[in-house]
């Protein structure tokens, strides 16, 4: 019943990005020198890369430079055919002297098949939290600066045991940051730049890099919701769009609008932030963000680029090539699918320090 997998990595994904996601582990762990192979459903929400020592490859793959994963784990182990009538010996049998872990969370990919197993996800973590503290497993209370141990259900009888190491892997259930819709917002768009500023940024730049008073661009602007994000943290924002923004922001006296084409438009002298929702071809996008950079003309960027019908992990790495080659000076440059992204990356990129 215990497969053990010497230990590969097992990720999440947006359903659907299987493909993509199975594409960037193989390609990433040939260039770190590790060989294995990525196993998958389409459709499945989760991607396992097995045949590697998982620990060291998780260790060579580091979660920020991840684009396609929304949570990297090492698996302990695959459990298939579990008996419903007992779940937890077979585990509590693989977790045997190994711990203590800082935190349990029972998961199910983000997926058709997934989802309907939310359920039995909640009540097996109320049952078997208590039996791995009795065990030593678990530390008696939440210990955020230890490994967690994560039980995925993939099926009612079949499940992942894995590890995630606070830091080098997604803080939140399932690798999706939760974000509630604020009433005030212009558009739903807002979420995905308060998720890019989220996942993109640590904590550290959060601070540092979003000040009050500091300037930026927002090309691609309306109804204004990206605009509305970075007015929430003291940014004085030009907008640029050729639609209406939301009347009532431009009441608020931060916010300038401009009808003018997001590709033409240059800033009178430069800024803290230059942000991108404009819909057009990945590389015009690149393109043009790669001249803000270039020019110094923004400090910093988050853009999304559209990913194309095919080879999409293949074209998105094109795309951030040229995008970093044509800025011409070195960058930071993370880029993620996000939650809130479908058929997109995000992007956020600025100069390195020197
Ligand atoms: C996805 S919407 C932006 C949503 C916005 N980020 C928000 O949060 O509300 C894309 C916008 O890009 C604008 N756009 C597309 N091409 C543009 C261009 N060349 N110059 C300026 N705006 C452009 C469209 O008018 C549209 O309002």
């Amino acid at each position: 019943m215990v497969d053990p997998l010497s230990a590969g990595l097992l990720c999440y994904c947006r359903a659907g990005f299987e493909p993509e996601l199975a594409a960037e582990l193989g390609e990433r762990a040939a260039s770190a020198g590790f060989g294995g192979h990525a196993r998958t459903d389409r459709g499945s929400g989760y991607v396992v890369f097995s045949g590697v020592d998982g620990a060291s490859l998780a260790r060579a793959l580091p979660w920020r430079e991840l684009t396609f994963a929304r949570q990297k784990l090492v698996v302990l182990a695959e459990l298939r055919g579990l008996d419903p009538r007992d779940r937890i010996a077979p585990m509590r049998e693989v977790l045997s002297g190994i711990g203590p872990f800082g935190a349990l969370w029972v998961e199910h990919p983000d997926s058709d098949a997934g989802k309907p197993l939310a359920g039995l996800a909640r009540s097996f973590a109320n049952a078997l939290r208590p039996a791995l503290r009795k065990a030593g497993v678990l530390a008696a209370t939440e210990e955020p600066a230890l490994p967690r141990l994560h039980v995925c259900f993939v099926a009612g009888d079949h499940a992942f045991l894995a590890v995630s190491e606070p830091g080098e892997s997604a803080p939140w259930p399932l690798g999706i940051p939760r974000l509630r819709m604020h009433a005030d917002a212009p558009s739903r768009s807002a979420l995905k730049l308060e998720e890019a500023l989220l996942v993109l940024l640590d904590a550290d730049e959060r601070q540092r890099l979003l000040q009050p008073a500091m300037h930026a661009a927002d090309l691609g602007a309306a109804p204004g919701g990206w605009t509305w994000v970075l007015m929430r943290h003291g940014l004085h924002v030009t907008a640029i769009d050729n639609g209406p923004l939301r009347p009532d922001l431009l009441e608020r006296g931060r916010i300038a609008h401009l009808r003018a084409d997001g590709f033409a438009w240059q800033p009178p002298r430069p800024l803290d932030w230059m942000v991108c929702d404009m819909v057009e071809q990945p590389r015009r996008v690149a393109e043009r963000m790669a001249t803000w950079l270039r020019e110094g003309w923004c400090r910093q960027s988050v853009f999304n680029l559209k990913l194309p019908m095919k080879k999409r992990w293949q074209e998105s790495q094109l795309a951030l090539r040229s995008f970093a080659a044509q800025a011409g000076r070195p960058l930071v440059i993370r880029a993620r699918q996000l939650y809130h992204d479908r058929e997109e990356i995000t992007v956020f990129a600025r100069s390195a320090p020197p």
